[in-house]
């Protein structure tokens, strides 16, 4: 058997000095020590991950899943890529932090390669942040600067933790243990036109917070038409249009942004737009991208800042994914892939399937009861990583190189999957 096959991680090269911890111990060993040492905000983990190779990760124990989650829409380039590696690697081995005293020309060069890609008119800017929860907070802080302080928000949003972006947060159980939020956020129905026009005619509104597909909520595409609406609303009133693309930006719908899909932003172009997951390739990296004057330049000197945000390494972890979907054509193998994979999920008319949708490589595949977390356990045993990402709904967002076959086996998973398992829900 290959080494591939048989799932056992290798050992460590000796460049580490006898630094690098052990991975001996088994799953059952390793998830002892984690509930000691680890706050318990996640729960016990499903497995302890020792590596990970393209599609695939292996456990403490050997076994190996197909990631179909990706590190929650993290991993574009799945694990281990060799050139991302081997960038970071270089990155850190040439000049790996500097403060923000200073700029690297790797930083400068991530800059504008992320104003190329978000197609953003001259006078635009980034602001670099290491996670979604920071970009939203520096949107948020950007949101302010118009001298309002009236933000409307999505119901089903999830925009991060942190105390900004919880308070754009819809979700209840999410926020009240934290509260009193950051004020102003009001929150709409979701994709409801008439429902945002109202909304637009009460007191002036700094900005309107809006995922151009509902993520953590279930995969919810926004209306065709509706972000065409909340352009023209915005504009009108002299508020700010951001998008939260943490999730669906990088590639994961198959453009570059998901706003970007003619169906879904109809041509928009946002004020700003923020991103983070799968810009790294699994290296934390975010930013918020504001388009034009005077949007890049409401956030002034000294009033927003961050040690780590922008560094050489992170700049360069992304600049290399960013390099490798490009020179692998991974745009279109996503949306031929996602294609392909929601055709084969919905045809095969299972009576547990009610709907599969997404976009791209982020998929949503709708239940007839609320089983998701059974079957999510059950793809575990059978060697599969899915999200259950509410009792309906199994989330999927795969790396990119995932291929038509290991997707297959994943199929047929879903294929031999009993018809009565919903009969108890
Ligand atoms: C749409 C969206 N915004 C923001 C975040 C928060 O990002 P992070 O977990 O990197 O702070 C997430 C994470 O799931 C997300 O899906």
């Amino acid at each position: 058997m290959t080494e591939l096959s048989t799932g056992r991680h290798r050992a460590a090269a000796p460049v580490d000095g006898g630094l690098a911890p052990t991975v001996d111990g088994s799953v059952a060993q390793w998830t002892d020590r984690y509930t000691h040492a680890v706050m318990d905000t996640f729960g016990a983990p499903q497995r302890v991950l020792v590596r990970g190779e393209g599609s695939y990760v292996w456990d403490a124990d050997g076994t190996r899943y197909l990631d179909l989650l990706g590190g929650i829409a993290v991993n574009a380039l799945g694990h281990a890529h060799p050139t991302l590696t081997a960038a970071i690697s270089a990155q850190l081995g040439t000049l790996g932090h500097i403060s923000n005293f200073f700029a690297s020309p790797t930083q400068i060069a991530f800059a504008e390669r992320l104003l190329g890609l978000a197609g953003a008119p001259a006078g635009s800017r980034v602001f670099l942040t290491n996670s979604g929860t920071e970009a939203n907070e520096a949107a948020f802080k950007l949101a302010r600067r118009t001298g309002r302080t009236r933000i409307l928000a999505l119901e089903g949003s999830f925009h991060g933790r942190s105390m900004g972006a919880l308070a754009l947060t819809h979700k209840a159980a999410y926020r009240e243990p934290f509260e009193p939020l950051p004020g102003g956020v009001e929150f709409v129905p979701f994709g409801d036109t008439a429902a945002l026009e109202a909304a637009f005619d009460g007191e002036p509104v700094a900005a309107f917070f809006v995922e151009p597909i509902q993520g953590e909520a279930g995969v919810l595409p926004l209306p065709p038409g509706y972000l065409a609406r909340a352009r023209e609303l915005t504009r009108e009133h002299g508020a700010l249009l951001i998008l939260d693309e943490v999730q669906t930006g990088m590639g994961r719908t198959g453009t570059w942004f998901a706003h970007q899909l003619p169906h879904i932003g109809a041509g928009v172009l946002p004020d700003a737009v923020t991103v983070a997951k799968g810009l790294g390739g699994g290296f934390p990296v975010g930013a918020l991208i504001a388009y034009g004057d005077p949007v890049a330049t409401l956030i002034g000197r000294g009033q927003h800042g961050t040690t780590f945000g922008g560094n050489p390494v992170a700049s360069a972890a992304a600049l290399a994914t960013i390099g490798v979907i490009e020179r692998d054509g991974l745009l279109e193998h996503v949306t031929g892939l996602g294609e392909r994979l929601r055709t084969r999920i919905a045809e095969l008319g299972h009576p547990l399937v009610e709907t599969v949708r997404g976009e791209g490589l982020l998929i949503g595949i709708e239940l007839t009861a609320a089983i998701a977390p059974q079957i999510a356990a059950r793809a575990l045993e059978a060697g599969f990583v899915v999200n259950p990402c509410r009792p309906t709904t199994i989330r999927l967002a795969p790396p990119f190189v995932l291929t038509d076959e290991q997707a297959g086996t994943f199929v047929d998973f879903l294929a031999a999957l009993p018809h009565d398992l919903g009969a108890d829900a």
